[in-house]
């Protein structure tokens, strides 16, 4: 029997989904990206080597599987361009293995024009966005006046792009935010050739067939479910689906074919960009976790916020995705710690509520925390030998959530991972 699994991130993105999706892979005979773009930052390390990706699937270090970039994907060519080029460095030419939907976006140049155009209108309330033109390019989808990448293999594309272009460069006049681009548009028609060498059909057909014949199917969700354009911090939000409905608009799968949903979160919280965080660490041990946890943004290279682990978004995410087991990551990274701890439940106006709060944005609500006692991570640990102190962590959140904890990953490598017999 073919399975279709998805695998997200449960907080605000950047919680470890390309390792994991890496080490996942060999169980699946197809990888599908279902939203987001080159906003995303995916990082896994094996044989001493870093690799990031940012919209190609995290499948395809493993040449055997045939990647998927589905419907719900928004594609900077010129992004796809490096990443391509990256890969072959690496000895891997994904062109007979990465299929791309013909029905994902464009990302033209002026939309990330736009993009900082709008965040810099915004001042003081700009969400921080990584100028990927990821919310303009949404924006034209939802607007039904976007570019799609089949429209690359059309004789009147050029004439599409320039109307798109037109209307583009009207609204930055209006904004006053005028810059020449002539060598982003050169690149962009550039890198179209890389793209066109690629297969482009509709992916849904190709992934409904492959679940008829039985094929494994594995749906891999960039950023996290508290940027979820819908039910996360908004409008502090990136603009996609990061939930699991999104893998079945981003890839054409309908919601009973699918099975285990992964939802993978860190052991603390992290945010990159503005917006509530309100387990933040605003202090040395925020400043602390982001040097051991390494929390710089694969995307941007910008400093991520720090802080204690928030189980009222957990579960929310846990409630919003149907999660059916839970990975959790960088638990070493808070190794040697005297005590950790979790925010439990909220206090608003005089009241707990272990929801996650409509006032999230306006801190009008207390956190309120219990203290654990700290452990530490030695050697490469099993989940029989887990540090017990650890262990209570991990029993304490699997009550929480009520979803077992079937993985825990102690380090940045392949090897660094257990999963629980
Ligand atoms: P955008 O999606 O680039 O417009 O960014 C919107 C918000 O989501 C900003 O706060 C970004 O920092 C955040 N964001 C977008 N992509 C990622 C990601 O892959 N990891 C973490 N944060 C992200």
């Amino acid at each position: 029997m073919s399975k279709v699994d998805v695998l997200l991130g449960l907080q605000w993105g950047d919680e470890g989904k390309g390792k994991a999706v890496d080490f996942l892979a060999p169980k699946y005979d197809i990888v599908a990206r279902f939203q987001g773009g080159p906003n995303a930052g995916h990082t896994l390390e094996f044989e001493g080597k870093k690799h990031i990706l940012h919209q190609i699937p995290s499948g395809v270090f493993r040449q055997e599987i045939i990647n998927i970039i589905g419907n719900g994907v928004v594609i900077d060519p010129i992004v796809f361009q490096k990443e391509i080029l990256n890969l072959k460095s690496f000895d891997i030419d994904p062109v007979k293995t990465l299929i791309l939907s013909n029905k994902a976006q464009l990302i033209l140049p002026t939309h990330k024009l736009l993009d900082k155009a709008l965040e810099k209108q915004k001042g003081e309330s700009k969400i921080g966005s990584t100028l990927r033109g990821i919310g303009p390019t949404y924006q034209d989808k939802m607007g039904r006046y976007g570019l799609r990448i089949g429209d690359i293999i059309e004789s009147d594309f050029e004439a599409k792009y320039n109307k798109l272009k037109s209307q583009h460069v009207a609204i930055l006049e209006r904004l006053g935010f005028v810059e020449d681009f002539t060598v982003q548009e050169a690149d962009f028609f550039g890198s179209l050739e890389i793209l066109r060498k690629f297969k482009i059909q509709s992916t849904e057909y190709l992934i409904n067939e492959a679940i008829l014949n039985g094929k494994d199917i594995l749906a891999e969700g960039a950023q996290g479910t508290l940027l979820d354009i819908d039910f996360g911090s908004y409008p502090f939000v990136t603009s996609s689906n990061t939930t699991t409905a999104g893998a079945c608009t981003g890839l054409g799968i309908a919601p009973n074919k699918i099975q285990d949903v992964f939802g993978i979160f860190k052991a603390y919280c992290t945010r990159v960009g503005s917006g509530p965080f309100p387990t933040e660490l605003k202090n040395d041990e925020g400043e602390e976790l982001r040097k051991l946890g390494n929390e710089f943004g694969a995307t941007t290279g910008r400093p991520r916020r720090c802080g204690w682990l928030d189980l009222p978004a957990l579960n929310y995410a846990c409630m919003l995705n149907g999660v059916t087991q839970l990975f959790m990551m960088k638990a070493d990274v808070l190794s040697g710690m005297r005590e950790v701890k979790v925010c439990y439940e909220y206090k608003i106006d005089g009241h707990t509520t272990r929801q996650f709060p409509y006032e999230y944005n306006n801190y009008k609500y207390q956190t309120i925390y219990k203290s654990l006692k700290g452990w530490v991570v030695e050697g490469i640990p099993t989940f029989d030998n887990l540090p017990s102190n650890l262990l209570s962590f991990v029993h304490a959140i699997e009550k929480s959530t009520s979803v077992p904890i079937t993985m825990v990953s102690l380090g940045p490598d392949r090897s660094e991972t257990d999963f629980r017999k």
